[in-house]
């Protein structure tokens, strides 16, 4: 007997829906909201002007190539604008390249605490999702080259991974590479890369520029201020840009992105303050916490995942309570097998300022 209800592909209902950070509390106050891993310094002035300066052009399709945007992503990073692929968010592109890699019978493989949208970008398009242990919250070459089996066709790694803030030297992502067989694509999800002062890290571009076979994806959301916008990109060895160009609908980029997008590129110096910024708080952030008797583990990104006991009371989930209770609101990250951790965005000087007092309080410390 045929059902008589529409059933969804398989897999599908394996999803947990993404739940993205919150951003209320309750008293209607307005809350210090470090959940998302947004710039605490907003988005360029010129990009916000770009962005009202299409306000006018509203009844027009954008330019469905984004080219003007693409061009202006290769001079910045002295890319082959053929091969940039513009998305609605990173997360379209993440999808875009399940979609067109992964099927019944394939796998995807990715650290145990990478990026959600992996799994879910996987189970959507009816492919098996294969999470392998990390050492000490950092993704493990070898763990993940030995999950790799002849059904994986995509490893998915986020460099630095969100929520951990861990990351992969370019030794060893150039081991990750190279130790993948031929077919299967490498995609480095650089969203954080901007962010990243270390000698050893490389976004991912040598990869792209060097095989056939890796991708990354980069981010307007985080350093440039953009999240509202949905602006991402890819970078991709040419076959694949073809192929992302195939399946992504005709105009997935609006006009308003790609304007606040080209001028968010130009903004030079906005950027770099918001490296500054991280620069002095991240360490600083690290550090407070860890006097407060809790783990941090070291990050390279715009945030910090924090440890808490796992005793009632003191756990993360009471901490969140506290947090909430005097309007802060940080990361629950249980969704990425964290159930004892809370993950803090870096923000102004006075919101840092401000969650230290409070862990404080919760820590007995004050
Ligand atoms: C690792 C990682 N990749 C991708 C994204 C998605 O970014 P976008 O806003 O470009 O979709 C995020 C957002 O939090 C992220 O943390």
């Amino acid at each position: 007997m045929p059902s008589n209800t529409p059933t969804p592909r398989p897999g599908i209902l394996d999803i947990n829906p993404y739940v993205p950070g919150e951003s209320s509390v309750p008293g209607g106050v307005k809350p210090i909201k470090l959940s998302s891993n947004e710039t605490p310094l907003g988005p360029s002035p010129k990009a916000v002007a770009a962005y009202k300066a299409v306000a006018d052009e509203l009844d027009r399709y954008p330019d469905g190539a984004a080219t003007a945007l693409r061009d202006a992503i290769a001079r910045q990073y002295g890319l082959n604008p053929e091969r940039i692929v513009c998305g609605n968010g990173s997360d379209e592109l993440i999808n875009l390249l399940a979609h067109a890699y992964l099927g019944p019978g394939d796998e995807s493989v990715y650290s145990a605490h990478g990026f959600l949208m992996y799994k879910i970008a996987t189970l959507a398009n009816g492919a098996k999702p294969i999470a392998v242990p990390e050492k000490a919250y950092k993704a493990d070459v070898d763990a993940l080259l030995g999950c790799v089996t002849p059904k994986t066709k995509v490893v998915f790694i986020a460099n630095p991974n969100n929520p951990t803030g861990t990351y992969l030297a370019n030794e060893e992502m150039r081991r990750l590479r190279h130790g993948l067989p031929g077919n299967v694509l490498l995609v480095i999800d650089a969203a954080y890369s901007e962010y990243v002062r270390r000698n050893d890290y490389e976004a991912g571009l040598e990869l792209v520029a060097t095989t056939d076979n890796t991708v990354m994806t980069r981010t307007f959301s985080k350093i440039y201020g953009l999240a509202a916008l949905r602006l991402g990109w890819a970078y991709c060895p040419a076959a694949v840009a073809d192929v992302l160009n195939r399946v992504r609908g005709p105009f997935n980029v609006t006009a308003p992105a790609i304007a606040a997008g080209v001028a968010a590129l130009a903004d030079r110096a906005h950027v770099e303050r918001g490296i500054v910024h991280n620069e002095k708080w991240l360490p600083w952030i690290t550090a407070e916490i860890g006097k407060l008797g809790l783990a941090v583990t070291p990050s390279v990104g715009n945030f910090v995942l924090i440890h808490f006991p796992t005793q009632k009371g003191h756990d993360a989930a009471s901490a969140d309570e506290f947090l909430k209770s005097r309007g802060i609101i940080l990361r629950r990250v249980a969704a990425y097998g964290l159930p004892h951790c809370l993950r803090m965005t870096i923000g102004t000087e006075d919101d840092n300022r401000k969650v230290l007092a409070a862990l404080s309080s919760f820590m007995g410390r004050a």
